[in-house]
């Protein structure tokens, strides 16, 4: 049996019964894809809850390299391993002179898990970046590329997530990076940050560090304190739901998401049920950000899921909302 603590990092503990580190293509069509025991991908292990042991064989994504494939006077196609991290490649952008993944900084996990739940943050989406990626459908071991209208995407989520879930294989994606980036500058906290430091004119590195400056203030750092991230998603609520909400509730925070629903920040709902900043055992909703469920030292993934589970339980009882979670249980 082999510990999973380390590949994940809520730090919780659970053992595998097979855990395979693929490092190339040859990798993946050299495995015995009838072995009934199934298969599941893991990459960072930043978004998932390990809730028992896995008798599947686990595959960790190591696939490595970043590359310029493709360039004009505006933009470069970057070929990316889907193993590397993906703050590493934040930085390598950046260092090459690329725009696109700054507002991306800092997310952990790697390349692969990107597009798989389109991460986002501070008004970017992996989508505004990604080109398309490749990868191997395991069933029939055969190499398929993606385009973006192909993947899905949709807010935190992709076909990689619902379909294709454990059946296909990221080994590479390929983003479109800017050499005259716009800025996306509009997500009020980013303004202020830059403001604070006086910065008129920003660059993408300026925006970089705003953007790691807001998430390490907000945010627990994973290799101090056990987390996955949000918890849950964001909640869209449909315009009815919403317009009685706000009589009850006239200080609710809102996005409109288009002219039928409404985006509801799940953090602002968990944070009036009284979850932030509480630690039951070991497990806490984190105090700075009630979206983010920590894990204190030794809390195992079952007591995690119960605080979720408690948590959905309040939102829907005060709200009406029924919470669902971003990270992936297994
Ligand atoms: N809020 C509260 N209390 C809280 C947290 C949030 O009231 O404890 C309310 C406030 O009104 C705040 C608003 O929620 O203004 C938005 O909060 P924040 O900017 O922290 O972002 P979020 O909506 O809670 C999302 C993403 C984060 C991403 C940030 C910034 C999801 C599930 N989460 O959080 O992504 O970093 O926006 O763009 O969409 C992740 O996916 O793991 C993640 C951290």
């Amino acid at each position: 049996m082999i510990s999973l603590k380390p590949y994940n990092t809520f730090r919780v503990e659970s053992f595998a019964s097979n855990l395979m580190h693929i490092h190339s293509e040859e990798d993946l069509f050299r495995l015995d894809m009838n072995s009934s025991a199934g298969i599941k991908i893991l990459g960072g292990g930043s978004n998932i809850l390990l809730t028992g042991n896995i008798p599947e064989t686990i595959l960790r994504n190591e696939i490595k390299g970043v590359e310029i494939i493709e360039e004009n006077q505006e933009f470069a196609t970057i070929k990316v391993g889907a193993g590397e991290k993906w703050h590493e490649v934040v930085l390598w952008a950046l260092n090459h002179e690329l725009g696109g993944l700054e507002n991306l900084s800092l997310i952990p996990g790697s390349a692969g898990a990107a597009p798989v739940q389109n991460i986002g943050a501070y008004g970017v989406e992996l989508k505004d970046v990604f080109s398309k990626l490749e990868g191997i459908s395991l069933p029939e071991k055969k190499i398929k590329f993606y385009t973006k209208e192909e993947c899905q995407f949709s807010y935190r989520n992709s076909i990689f997530k619902s379909v294709l879930r454990e059946s296909f294989f990221i080994t590479k994606v390929y983003l479109k990076l800017s050499k005259h980036p716009q800025l996306h500058l509009t997500y009020g906290t980013i303004h202020s940050e830059l403001a604070k430091k006086n910065i008129q004119n920003p660059t993408i590195h300026d925006v970089s560090a705003a953007v790691v400056a807001i998430r390490t203030a907000k945010l627990p750092d994973p290799a101090k304190l056990g987390n996955a991230g949000s918890f849950f998603k964001n909640s869209i609520i449909s315009m009815e739901q919403f317009h009685d909400l706000k009589m009850k509730f006239p200080e609710m925070p809102f996005f409109e998401e288009d002219d039928w629903h409404v985006k509801i920040p799940s953090g602002w709902l968990i944070e009036q049920c009284g979850w932030k900043g509480k630690r039951i055992g070991d497990t806490g909703c984190y105090e700075k950000q009630a979206l983010v469920l920590v894990n204190y030292g030794n809390a195992k993934g079952a007591e995690l899921l119960q605080l979720a589970e408690n948590i959905i339980a309040s939102v829907k009882e005060k709200f009406g909302i029924i919470l669902s979670p971003e990270v992936n249980i297994w």
